[in-house]
């Protein structure tokens, strides 16, 4: 497809810099400020200038690194730093509050003591909600999937009843062999859907961010798509580079996939192509997924990834697929950007930082 004739529209959703950024350091980096640093890193305001912790082994520390925030474990020479707005103090050791006073710089305000108590309930709190969040918008996308599962399910079954009746009324041993092993692929197909359903349906029980290889999450993903449309009409083109990989929780980096792809599949309304690459840019990983669907309108644009909204029809679309996608991919300091040309097609970009095969 070529997006480069017509008219074309293409929004990026990269940090919005429109705002100044709100410069801020975490002191703690136990269970408090890992949950803390996950929540900051979704909000596109927020630069993390550095997490300190006196225990080299704390794993806010090691998520820290995976992010490239610089870390310490000298949490007085890290608030030393100018530009600083604000320090997070969540390590729960009240004597670090009077040394804080005393060697910051005097326009950084503090957050310790009961507020980082009150921040850290809000955002447990939070993650909660966005998980349920998530979880609710997988089963809402259950319902669109439905026809095309029992589509999926009908084809294999009817083979299934068209053998055993067959071979009610065959007497030759060879041939009734034959129908069985028919009967035997066409139960197998079946499992495999149900296998793939159930995969997609479980809740994500990671608790932290692994590697994942994204070539065969991308394959999975097509698959649970695919029942997005009962036309079996969209030729698929995979250009995929070998071993790329990306720290995620790979639930969470699956129904990111799916929820793209199901979108592309809608918008084709069951017809067209289907193009799947990705491929590595410097210390980075490129994952486009491209349609030659309706496109987006220009008024559309600025919309998509807001919460609800929506142009499916009433009980078609929750208008949460993008939103999830966007929360996800800002949670794994990812960029994402959408180009569109309306009657052409549309392409949907994510750019995650590299996580090399050897840091497995
Ligand atoms: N590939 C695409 N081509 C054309 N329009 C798209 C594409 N992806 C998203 N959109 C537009 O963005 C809107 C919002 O997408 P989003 O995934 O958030 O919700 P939805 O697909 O409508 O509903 P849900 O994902 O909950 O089933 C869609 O209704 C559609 O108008
Ligand atoms: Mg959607």
């Amino acid at each position: 497809m070529n997006l480069q004739q017509g008219e074309q529209h293409k929004v990026s959703e990269l940090p919005t810099m429109t705002e100044s950024p709100i410069n801020v350091v975490i002191l703690g980096a136990g269970k408090g400020g890992k949950a803390l640093l996950e929540s900051l890193l979704t909000l596109p305001r927020i630069h993390l200038m550095g997490v300190a912790d006196h225990d080299r082994e704390a794993p806010g520390l090691k998520l820290a690194k995976r992010h490239h925030i610089p870390t310490t474990q000298d949490a007085l020479q890290l608030i030393q730093q100018p530009n600083i707005h604000l320090i997070v103090n969540v390590t729960g050791n009240p004597s670090l509050q009077d040394d804080i006073y005393r060697y910051k710089h005097p326009n950084t305000e503090v957050l310790g003591g009961a507020a980082s108590k009150v921040l850290w309930d809000i955002i447990q709190h939070e993650s909660l909600m966005q998980a349920q969040l998530f979880q609710a918008e997988k089963l809402a996308g259950m319902g669109t999937f439905a026809s095309g599962i029992a589509h999926d399910i009908n084809n294999p079954l009817y083979i299934i009843l068209a053998m055993a009746e067959a071979i009610q009324d065959e007497s030759d041993l060879n041939t009734i062999r034959q129908h069985a092993a028919g009967i035997k692929d066409a139960a197998q197909r079946i499992h495999m859907i149900a296998k793939n359903i159930t995969l997609y349906a479980r809740e994500s029980h990671a608790t932290e961010a692994i590697p994942v290889d994204i070539q065969p999450t991308l394959d999975e993903a097509l698959k649970i798509a695919m029942f997005a449309t009962k036309l079996h009409e969209i030729t698929v083109v995979k250009n995929y580079q070998e071993n790329l990989v990306i720290e995620a929780k790979p639930e969470e980096l699956f129904q990111v996939f799916v929820n793209l792809m199901t979108n592309a599949i809608h918008a084709m309304e069951g017809h067209g192509l289907l193009t799947l690459t990705a491929e590595t840019e410097k210390e980075l990983v490129r994952i486009s997924i491209t349609d030659t669907g309706k496109g987006i309108a220009s008024e559309n644009l600025p919309k998509i990834f807001d919460p609800f909204f929506t142009t499916k029809a009433p009980g078609q679309g929750t208008g949460l697929g993008l939103y999830n996608v966007r929360t996800l991919v800002r949670k794994y300091q990812g960029e994402l950007t959408v180009d569109s040309a309306p009657g052409k097609g549309t392409t949907f970009s994510l750019v995650f930082p590299h996580a090399h095969a050897s840091s497995r």
